[in-house]
């Protein structure tokens, strides 16, 4: 297990309080979010802040990520196009652990309009404390990255 205690989180317009939210939570949990925005209420294009954010994690400078939009599943797809990315969408905290327990997530993604801070805030707590377990489910794991190339 890694060291490294960075989050990278970006959201679009849909979920700028949200984020804010979750950045606070995080560090309160005592992770460092890396918070790279946008802050300002204008509408904007999920991709590229997923892209953003992704790119964070697979270079290594932050462990996870945790990205938002209006339903959270632009933002994911968009992340997952970034080499080395496992990013899902979770509204409940169940998948959130199974996300890393079954399927070693490097990235969660919410919805803003779907579920309220409350919610997303177990569910943030269940990505982070939950760990990989390996075995089979890396086998399955390394099936996934090899699609990738
Ligand atoms: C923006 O209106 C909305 O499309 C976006 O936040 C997200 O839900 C896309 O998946």
């Amino acid at each position: 297990m890694t060291d490294n205690k960075r989050i990278a989180l970006s959201s679009d317009h849909a979920a700028i309080e949200l984020r804010q939210a979750i950045a606070a939570h995080v560090a309160s949990l005592g992770w460092e979010p890396v918070d790279i925005g946008p802050t300002t209420p204008e509408s904007t294009h999920y991709p590229k802040h997923g892209e953003a954010a992704a790119k964070l994690v697979a270079s290594g400078d932050c462990r996870f990520g945790i990205i938002l939009c209006g339903t959270g599943q632009g933002i994911m797809l968009a992340a997952n196009k970034v080499k080395g990315i496992r990013c899902g969408v979770c509204s409940e905290a169940y998948s959130a652990k199974m996300l890393r327990q079954h399927n070693d997530a490097n990235m969660l993604s919410m919805g803003s309009r779907v579920i309220g801070e409350g919610l997303a805030l177990d569910i943030v707590e269940a990505f982070l404390s939950a760990e990989f377990e390996g075995g089979r489910h890396g086998t399955r794991v390394d099936m996934i990255m090899e699609i990738e190339g």
